[in-house]
């Protein structure tokens, strides 16, 4: 029987247990589906790092490449300095490993859930392909005269030729496996920044390799104003790090909110990083009142990385009939409880194979 080594970091906040439900999922799924996982828990976040000084070594960043995949929960607590965990760690294992596709898919399972008037579940589907490793994210800032009336912040966006080169061709590839319109929106702000110029010509260049996919732009503030008013024009959607981070928020009040959005930092063929896109929620913390189901897809899509394939549609199923089927009131933290959405997850996968 196939056994995969995976790393469990639930992190800070609501983050331990939303993936220890997840992992009760996986329980199930691995009896059903035949195949093993073996765990290696990793004990960072802001406890952590409070008791020991330490955020992420590096040491531990080797013993994951020697992984499949990490399954991670959320990072940020109000007593540490604003984005000193998230940098060492959810970016450290991003920048680290090379992860440099963040794949967000939107799906809407039930109208009920939409904010939208009149949109319903075949309206929205469609998935942003975030790239992951550069742009305003790589930590390139300083401060000059700090604390004064002079004072200059910077922060650098940086893009290269290769890191925007295999992303976009990565958007490409998922577009045309996905079959489903065929059509690859690029979004940027070329118009007003210039370096994002880069992913014009690079993108046009790629576009040249794939002559079935439809190609099509908007600018980010635009893409915002569509994703709203006319959803059902996207497929597949790839941007910058930093556009990419906002629109898929937006993107996620339209299949319900937080509650539900599930992302995977990949690196083809190699160690990757599932995680639900909400935050460390510490106000619902340990009260067995946030919403797993985020977790419970990242898991799905996790799975389908290890090459469990029919076990990954099978939890991202069962996610999806207790949505459907009127089980599941609200995705609110506090409706239902961590533990009782796990069990109507569970009790779903169970019915059906
Ligand atoms: C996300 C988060 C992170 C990001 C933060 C916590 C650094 O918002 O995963 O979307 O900006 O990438
Ligand atoms: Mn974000």
């Amino acid at each position: 029987m196939t056994e995969h080594q995976i790393g469990v970091l639930g992190g800070d906040g609501i983050g331990p247990e939303v993936v220890r439900t997840a992992l009760a999922v996986l329980d199930v799924a691995e009896v059903m589906y035949g195949f093993k996982t073996k765990r290696v828990d990793f004990p960072f976040g802001a406890e952590h790092y409070l008791k020991t000084g330490e955020t992420m070594p590096d040491s531990a960043i080797e013993e994951i490449k020697d992984l499949r995949a990490v399954l991670f929960g959320a990072i940020g607590d109000p007593r540490i300095e604003t984005g000193k965990l998230e940098f060492a760690i959810i970016a450290g294992m991003r920048f680290k490993l090379d992860l440099y596709v963040n794949l967000r898919p939107v799906k809407l399972y039930h109208e009920q859930f939409c904010p939208l008037k009149g949109k319903t579940p075949k309206d929205i589907n469609f998935i942003v392909v975030r790239e992951n490793t550069e742009d305003a994210y790589c930590g390139i800032h300083g401060f000059f005269k700090k604390g004064t009336q002079d004072e200059v912040a910077t922060q650098t966006m940086l893009y290269t030729r290769r890191g925007t080169e295999r992303v976009i061709r990565y958007a490409f590839d998922l577009c045309r496996k996905r079959n489903v319109k065929k059509q690859l929106t690029r979004v940027d702000k070329a118009n007003a920044l210039r370096a994002q110029d880069i992913w014009t010509r690079t993108f046009e260049e790629v576009a040249k390799e794939y002559p079935d996919i439809k190609t099509d732009h908007g600018y980010v503030d635009a893409t915002c104003m569509w994703f709203v008013k006319q959803p059902e024009h996207y497929d597949t959607v790839v941007a910058p790090n930093l556009f990419g981070d906002i629109i898929t928020d937006l993107a996620a009040e339209l299949i319900g909110g937080m509650g539900l959005a599930a992302s995977g930092n990949i690196h083809p063929g190699k160690v990757s990083m599932f995680e639900p896109i909400h935050g460390s929620a510490p106000k619902y913390a340990n009260q067995n009142k946030a919403n797993p189901l985020a977790t419970i897809l990242a898991l799905a899509m996790l799975l389908e990385h290890l090459g469990e394939s029919k076990a990954a549609v099978a939890v991202e199923e069962a996610v999806g009939r207790c949505l459907t089927g009127g089980k599941v009131k609200s995705l609110a933290a506090g409706v239902h409880k961590t533990d009782e959405l796990g069990a109507m997850v569970i009790a779903e996968l169970k019915s059906r194979k």
